[in-house]
């Protein structure tokens, strides 16, 4: 059995890539006003009562320090017509939200104008998770508009759209 020094990062990266997740846009404020946003597949669900989410931030994002220290943000899901806006919040930096009519969630989060599902959430605990921190967000609220997902498999975007 591999020990933790034989474990090879490519390899583990594409095992973790045969798990296919959903796409979302994690969206917040920074100490400014500045509105903030990176894309993010570690989403899951934790728990129904009380309603909890989770997903972790890399230590490399330039985000990093505002999601950590972020009272409240905003989950959204993208719809399977959203992989360019997949793309566009993978970029790092600032300006992704140059072209995007947003609207104002909880405390002012921004919302984008189009997704599958959003959930609006306030940081419950931050932990640590070697280089990622895993932020645990309760949610406050909530909205479903029944688009098929994006959904991400072996590091490509699956496009088949599900049954009628
Ligand atoms: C499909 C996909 C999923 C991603 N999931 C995550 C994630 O869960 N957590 C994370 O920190 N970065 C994730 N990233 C990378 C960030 O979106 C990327 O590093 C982004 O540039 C960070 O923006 P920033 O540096 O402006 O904060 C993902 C990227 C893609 C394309």
């Amino acid at each position: 059995m591999a020990d933790r020094t034989e474990i090879d990062v490519d390899g583990f990266r594409r095992a973790l890539s045969c798990f296919a997740t959903g796409v979302t846009v994690v969206t917040a404020l920074d100490a400014k006003g500045e509105k903030v946003g990176i894309t993010v597949s570690s989403f899951n669900s934790v728990s129904l009562e009380p309603p909890l989410i989770l997903w972790s931030v890399g230590v490399d994002s330039m985000s990093y320090d505002v999601f950590t220290s972020a009272k409240y943000f905003a989950v959204h899901v993208l719809a399977l017509h959203q992989q360019e806006l997949s793309d566009q919040f993978a970029l790092s930096g600032n300006n992704k939200f140059a072209t995007l009519d947003c609207s104002e969630g909880i405390h002012g989060v921004p919302i984008l104008p189009e997704f599958a599902a959003c959930l609006e959430c306030s940081t419950e605990y931050v932990y640590p998770g070697g280089d990622h921190k895993i932020i645990v967000g309760r949610v406050h609220r909530c909205e479903d508009r029944e688009a098929d997902p994006l959904i991400i498999h072996r590091s490509r975007f699956l496009r088949k759209e599900g049954p009628a």
